[in-house]
């Protein structure tokens, strides 16, 4: 059995999440998903990143302690979560008893060994990041991710000696034994990596909000040393350790480009100087929501909240909206008249009129049931129920042929990520059913030819559920709903693997459909 570990990024407490969160944490859950579904032994991570100068001051404009400021937000995003339908199995937050006293562990180690060291750090900060600056990573003086000047900081500080795992570092990334994806990314890490890696203040004297050190509990540790190491107590590393070793490293660690740098570098960094492995894992970038060309970002405050969506959308269409948005790994803008449209286009007219209409012939001309009995798998198919896709302009395809290549191209997606391609190839399976019930219009040919008739409905039927099937990861209500109209237990349809589930042939002969409401009431204007 494989192993799957699947991270997102801790998100900050200073506020409530937003469509831009949401986009990476759906995307995970997703993947872990899928991959239960291909029977993987899965892990899927998120949390909250509760520390630092950020949320102090945050929770000061508040009129809050930062405990009780966290707690607060902290529940937000989990409740957010919940709503979505996140699948996570555990959830950190940095204010964690046991993840404090890990981080302390590790931070001691690498003092113990020599890698942090006492020193004094100057450099621009930006509040925003809780990062130091570069001069050329500014735009006319301000972060271009904030839109803010970063502050002059001076201070004695412990040092994190970085740059000496510089060397071990590129090699593993340049071979991908650490890989990053899409390659523009891996190219832009190679590249920062060859500039010279400089070392990193591992410490705040001024900052009272954080993990004290060990060592000096007049310092609190950096707000990023302490957040990396959330990837490992989740798993109980160095603690209880219910999921370490056997889950770690991850194999897909999900961000966006905004903290992509500081991953490839401290984070693999902290990783050899605690001596754990970093080979095999994968940073996976995903572009940003902009709106109107700018970053989506509490700090600029031009927010879409995921409560907006589901509220306007439900649940399963959020999901479907933000997963085909964008290609994956790419920037995109996004707007409410973009989603409505896609709305209308893809769920509306696409999977929700699909299943509808073929419900409704069911109980029109076979009572309510599956008809055909007995369409075993290996039965020859009359020719004239191939599947002719000739508006593509290809010949004719067997029905089964076709979708086994659909689902082929499908598995390849959801294995390199490209979430909506996987999505692409279903939308394509749902508009060449719908050429299909064109063709051979059930609707007419039951006048002529009942068992015809019942072929070509049956057809429909089964394509329909492994369609589901392979929604299933990014809608899961839609699809054991649709599992339901077609008279299957979801229950025991979760249980199936994948490669069982998308057999041909897997409805219950005779057994009752069952046509529910709309699954995707069109939006007027
Ligand atoms: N706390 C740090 C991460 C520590 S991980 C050890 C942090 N938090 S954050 O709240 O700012 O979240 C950043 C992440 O949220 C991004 O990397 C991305 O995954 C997601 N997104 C935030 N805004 C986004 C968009 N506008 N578009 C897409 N994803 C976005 O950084």
């Amino acid at each position: 059995m494989n192993k799957f570990y699947i991270t997102t990024p801790i998100y900050y407490v200073n506020d409530k999440p937003h469509i831009g969160h949401t986009y990476t944490t759906v995307a995970a859950d997703v993947l872990a998903r899928y991959h239960r579904m291909i029977k993987d032994a899965t892990f899927f991570a998120t949390g909250t990143d509760e520390h630092g100068i950020k949320i102090a001051k945050k929770a000061k404009a508040e009129g809050k302690e930062p405990q009780q400021f966290a707690d607060e937000v902290a529940a937000q995003f989990q409740m957010a979560w919940d709503e979505m339908n996140i699948s996570n199995d555990g959830f950190i937050r940095t204010t964690d008893k046991a993840h404090k006293k890990a981080v302390q562990n590790a931070l001691q180690y690498m003092y113990d060994k020599g890698d942090i060291v006492k020193d004094k750090y100057e450099g621009l900060y930006c509040v925003g990041c809780e990062q130091f600056k570069n001069e050329k990573d500014l735009i006319d003086g301000k972060c271009p991710d904030h839109q803010t000047v970063p502050e002059q900081m001076s201070e004695e500080t412990y040092v994190f000696k970085m740059s000496k795992y510089s060397d071990k570092l590129l090699k593993m990334i340049e071979s991908d034994e650490l890989k990053i994806r899409p390659i523009e990314r891996k190219n832009e890490v190679v590249s920062f990596y060859k500039e010279g890696l400089k070392d990193v203040s591992f410490s705040r004297k001024n900052v009272k909000w954080g993990i004290p050190l060990p060592w000096d509990k007049s310092h609190t540790a950096y707000v990023w040393s302490d957040a990396f190491l959330n990837y490992l107590t989740i798993l109980g590393w160095n603690g209880s350790g219910k999921k370490y070793p056997e889950m770690f490293p991850p194999d897909v660690q999900l961000m966006s480009k905004d903290i992509l740098r500081v991953h490839a570098t401290i984070w693999p960094a902290m990783l050899l100087s605690l001596d754990l492995p970093v080979q095999k894992s994968m940073l996976f970038v995903h572009g940003f929501f902009l709106i109107d060309n700018q970053k989506m970002s509490k700090s600029i405050g031009n927010v879409i909240s995921p409560a907006d969506l589901i509220k306007r959308y439900g649940v399963d269409a959020t999901r479907y909206l933000l997963m085909s948005a964008t290609p994956f790994g790419h920037d995109g803008n996004v707007s409410w008249e973009k989603f409505d449209e896609k709305y209308n286009a893809d769920l509306a007219n696409g999977i929700g009129n699909l299943v509808a209409r073929v419900l409704t012939m069911i109980e029109k001309y076979f009572e309510s049931k599956v008809p055909l009995k007995n369409q075993a798998s290996n039965m020859k198919i009359s020719p004239e129920l191939v599947f002719k896709v000739s508006s593509q302009g290809q010949k004719p395809w067997e029905m089964r042929t076709f979708i086994n290549w659909e689902l082929g191209a499908y598995k390849n997606h959801m294995k390199n990520e490209r979430l909506d391609k996987a999505l692409a190839e279903i939308l394509f399976l749902i508009s060449a059913m719908n050429g299909y019930i064109s063709e051979y219009q059930p609707f007419k040919l039951i006048k002529e030819n009942k068992e015809k008739t019942a072929a070509v409905l049956y057809n429909c039927l089964e394509s329909i559920r492994i369609i589901s099937v392979m929604l299933w990861p990014f809608m899961p209500e839609t699809a054991e709903k649709i599992w339901t109209q077609l008279g299957l237990n979801p229950a025991k349809e979760l249980q199936k693997d994948f490669n069982e589930a998308i057999k041909w042939g897997g409805l219950d002969p005779g057994a009752e459909v069952k046509k529910g409401e709309a699954l995707f009431p069109r939006l007027e204007k």
